[in-house]
């Protein structure tokens, strides 16, 4: 029986990474953490909800004197327009709170004589300053967003207090993945940079005209939550990564926002898209990633989806209208 905190569990990847610790684990203690209270998707009765925020360092530090975590999903964070709109906050949230949950594992770790596992989702902001297709992990990482700079910052602190751990025999097991834009028949994202393919999709099964913020041509990688959600579950559930590298990239497809709306249209002729680029997205994109290569996370059992049409045909379905 294993002891789970998940953070950030109503938001986009937390509340579906909820749901799957709640059915891989029916025995296990899961303790799910968030700002806003449960709501009537995520009420699973073997789950102790904590509704708080991530900045109460003296709440952290009881969840971890009452139980003996094993594992972290630490999925709490401003995303990349809301990181620029709000750089102090995102520096609590993305950087300050991380750093104090990093720190409260690798302390309860060492005192328990054991590595606990911590799962933190980085992003393809790491990379840059120029666009490149096909990036490796080693890829030049000079992001020029604060979003960017703040996972990076995060991605080697773990690592660092991971390598200590390993000198020490017991205290983090840190465990990173570098996502795309999600993609998801569940929520419509805000606040992010890759928002736009999403709220595409979710437009043309509503039957309404959409105003992208990109320009047409602007392609990055994404992923669907299923196959991230997958991706977690296979990186958290390997007995050890043989990697010094912490965060791993992951990505389903790679396509231009206008490619993915001429597919939309093969299946709504109806469906409109008008393209008015916004000067604050579109410099991001332009700096990130257009496709990632994933052959090290494949080392771990990653495989990549990149059936777009059917990934479409399935999610329409999902999608509540
Ligand atoms: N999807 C995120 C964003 O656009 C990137 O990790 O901010």
């Amino acid at each position: 029986m294993k002891t789970m905190l998940i953070t950030g569990f109503r938001g986009e990847i937390g509340s579906q990474m909820l749901r799957e610790l709640v059915e891989k684990n029916p025995n296990s203690q899961i303790i799910a953490l968030d700002l806003l209270e449960k709501n009537q998707s995520n009420c699973f009765q073997n789950v102790e909800f904590i509704q708080d925020s991530i900045t109460n360092i003296e709440l952290l530090q009881s969840i971890f004197e009452k139980y003996n975590i094993d594992e972290i999903y630490h999925f709490v964070a401003l995303l990349s327009q809301s990181s620029k709109k709000n750089p102090e906050l995102a520096q609590k949230i993305n950087v300050d709170s991380t750093i104090s949950i990093i720190d409260l594992a690798y302390e309860f770790g060492s005192k328990n004589n054991k590595f606990i596992k911590f799962f933190f989702p980085s992003s393809i902001a790491v990379y840059g300053p120029r666009k490149i297709a096909l990036a490796s992990e080693t890829d030049i990482i000079k992001p020029i967003s604060l979003y960017g700079l703040n996972k990076i910052n995060i991605e080697q602190y773990g690592t660092k207090k991971y390598e200590q751990s390993i000198l020490n025999g017991s205290g983090v097991d840190f465990r990173s993945l570098r996502f795309p834009g999600i993609l998801s028949p569940f929520n419509i994202p805000t606040g992010g940079t890759t928002d736009y393919l999403p709220q595409m999709l979710h437009s043309a099964k509503k039957g309404l005209k959409y105003v992208c913020q990109v320009d047409k041509k602007t392609t990055l990688p994404f992923i669907t939550i299923d196959n991230a959600i997958n991706a977690i579950t296979l990186l958290m559930s390997s007995q050890c990564i043989k990697s010094k590298l912490r965060s791993f990239n992951v990505q389903d497809f790679s396509i231009s926002a206008y490619d993915f709306e001429l597919i939309l249209t093969e299946m709504f002729s109806e469906f409109q898209t008008e393209y008015k680029s916004n000067q604050d997205l579109q410099i991001i994109a332009d700096s990130w990633p257009d496709s990632l290569n994933c052959e090290l996370a494949c080392s771990w059992g990653f495989s990549s989806n990149n059936e777009i049409k059917k990934i479409i045909n399935n999610f329409f379905h999902l999608i509540d209208v």
